[in-house]
Formats: C-alpha cells, structure tokens, sequence
C-alpha cells in the first residue's frame, strides 16, 4: 500500500518535534476523518444504488427541475391524449400541434427522450400515462409483478391481467412509476385501471381497496410534487375527490354517467373527457358527436373525441380536428 508507507514515512520524519499529547490528538482527529470517509463513502455507493440500480433502465436525462408546489390544472384546461405513439418533437426547434395546455402520453414510452423538456418549453403541462392496476407484458418491470398478484384477464386486452392493488410488492412497483415520472418531469400522472372492483377482476377486489390504493398513490405523487388524477372508477369520485387534482374520464356520455364526474368541475378541478364515437376523429358519425359534446352533466368537461387506439389524432366539440405528429 503505497499511501500507508509514504503516511508512516511521513510521521516518523515528524515524531520528534510531537509530544505525546499531540500525538495521542492527531490519532484521534485522524480516526474521526477516516470514519468521516467510510460512511460518506458508504453513504454515496448506497445513493447510486437507489439512482440507477435495479432493473430499471437508466436514464440518460439530468434530474427536472422540482417545481415547488403541486399542479393544481383549471376546469375547461385543453388537452391532447396519445397513448399509442411516441410524440415526435424536434428538441431542437421545439413545436407541437395542437397548441393545447396539457398533453397526456405514455410514461414508459417518453423514457430517455427530451419530448417532455420540450413541450415544457412549449409550456405545456405533462400528464405521464402509466397502468397502475394491471400487469401488461413488455414494460421495463414486468418481471417484477409477482404471479401471486395475478387476477383474471381484462375484458378486451388479452395481453393484461388485473393485479392486487393491496399487495405490497405491486404498490413497491408502482412506487417505482412515480419515482420514474418524477425523474422524468412529469407534472401529474393518469394511474390507469384503478376500477377493478367494477370489473370481472378474479381478485375480489373492493371499492375499498382502490380507495386504499388511489390514497396510497395520491401521497406518493404528492411527495414528487405531481398531481395525480382519477381514472374512470365513478363509485369513489366522491371519497377521493379532495386528494384528486383532475380526472381523467373515458365514455361517460356513452353510458350517461357524466353527472358522477361533475363534483370534480364543482370543486374547479377538470375532468379531461374521452368519447370514442364512430369514425372518430376524422370521419366522426355527426349524432354520436352531438349527443356526446352536450351529454347532461358534462357540462365544463374538457371534451375529446378519439379513436379507441389513443393515436395522433383527435377532434374537439368545436369541430376541429388534429394530427399530432407522432414517431412512427
Ligand atoms: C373553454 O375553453 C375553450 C378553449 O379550449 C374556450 O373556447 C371556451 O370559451 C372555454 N369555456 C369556458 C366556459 O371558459
Ligand atoms: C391481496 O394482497 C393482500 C395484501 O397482501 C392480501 O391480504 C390479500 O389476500 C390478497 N388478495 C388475494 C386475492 O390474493
């Protein structure tokens, strides 16, 4: 050990001018910056391992800013959702269309990409989309959700199970989402398929236990500074509207279910409304469109009319149609 040898030599050369007292003084002021060191170095090595370890990819992005309070969106904010596709923004020369406040888009698939720094620049806010409830193969931790935590298939998704939201090991995955939403800059995040106990779920899955889970989650968002929105789940608007800043509503027109969502415009916080009418949204059936954009109760509701995919394109109840421009 080279450092230990020039130390000693070091000392020697200097140990006769030192009286004992010294010495004994310089021993102990040597130890305490050694332990110093260990546990910094510890401290470090553990820090990194939190960052970046696991399975997670790592993230090439430097850490977002952290705003300082949590996104509180209007009623009637304007919005874009594409779920299916990467946005495909020039970093460079940033521009979207259309020029909406909010864009909510797939977490996973804006990983590593500068797409949300640029509608930031764009000053859009950024709902990052992520399935809280169901396993779906293919994303960066599917291996972690445990088979015990399996519930049935979802109707129309063959490839997605319904899990168990009260299990500790699915809420320390989706711990895992939020921490990367929050590295990422997300400014609220739109927890899909928190409304099992309405669905054949194989779980016996209860209003309950997504109270449980949706509160579990709002505190976690919270302490990321995101705000978080509720998905769907009519039965527990009313319980989990003060921790909610928005919801998140697909086809209550459809199902004349819009006036369960209206306490959230009440309460000056938006409901961004999905319609799936026919040939929507480019070859829209024009009574599905009327009857959906003046459905009773949805009245403040942040409208949209989309293909049942979520891709590039949407139209709104004034008529207007656009093509986001999406990596193919
Ligand atoms: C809602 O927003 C749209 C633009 O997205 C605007 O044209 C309309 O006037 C707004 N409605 C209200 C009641 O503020
Ligand atoms: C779901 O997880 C909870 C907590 O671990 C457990 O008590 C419950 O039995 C599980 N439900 C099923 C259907 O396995």
């Amino acid at each position: 050990m080279e450092g230990g040898t020039e130390g000693k030599l070091r000392g020697n050369t200097r140990e006769s001018r030192l009286s004992r007292r010294q010495k004994l003084v310089l021993a102990a002021v040597g130890a305490v910056m050694l332990i110093v060191l260990i546990i910094g170095l510890g401290l470090g090595l553990g820090l990194r391992n939190r960052g970046g370890g696991g399975d997670e990819p790592e993230t090439t992005q430097p850490p977002a800013p952290q705003p300082t309070a949590v996104w509180q969106p209007a009623v009637n904010t304007s919005w874009q959702i594409i779920l299916n596709a990467k946005l495909d923004i020039d970093p460079d020369r940033p521009a979207v269309v259309p020029d909406v406040e909010v864009y909510d888009i797939d977490m996973f698939m804006h990983q590593n990409s500068r797409v949300i720094s640029s509608l930031h620049k764009l000053n859009k806010k950024v709902i990052c989309y992520f399935s809280a409830g169901s396993y779906e193969p293919n994303r960066p931790d599917s291996d972690k959700f445990p088979d015990a935590d399996m519930g049935s298939v979802m109707e129309g998704w063959p490839d997605e199970k319904w899990i168990n939201i009260s299990s500790p090991a699915i809420r320390e995955i989706m711990v895992g989402r939020l921490d990367i939403a929050s590295r990422m800059g997300c400014d609220g995040v739109d927890p899909d398929n928190v409304d099992g106990f309405q669905n054949k779920n194989g779980l016996d899955l209860k209003p309950e236990h997504s109270v449980s889970f949706m509160n579990f989650l709002a505190d976690e968002a919270h302490n990321r500074k995101m705000a978080i929105g509720l998905k769907n789940a009519g039965d527990i608007v009313k319980t989990m509207l003060p921790k909610m800043e928005f919801a998140v509503n697909e086809e209550c027109a459809e199902f004349k279910a819009c006036p369960i969502f209206s306490p959230f415009i009440k309460a000056g916080k938006p409901v961004f409304h999905i319609e799936y009418p026919d040939g929507a949204p480019f070859d829209t059936d024009g009574d599905q469109k009327d009857e959906y954009c003046s459905a009773p109760g949805a009245e403040g509701f942040s409208t949209i009319l989309k293909a049942m995919n979520l891709n590039f394109g949407a139209e709104y109840c004034d008529g207007s149609t656009v093509r986001t421009k999406v990596l193919p």
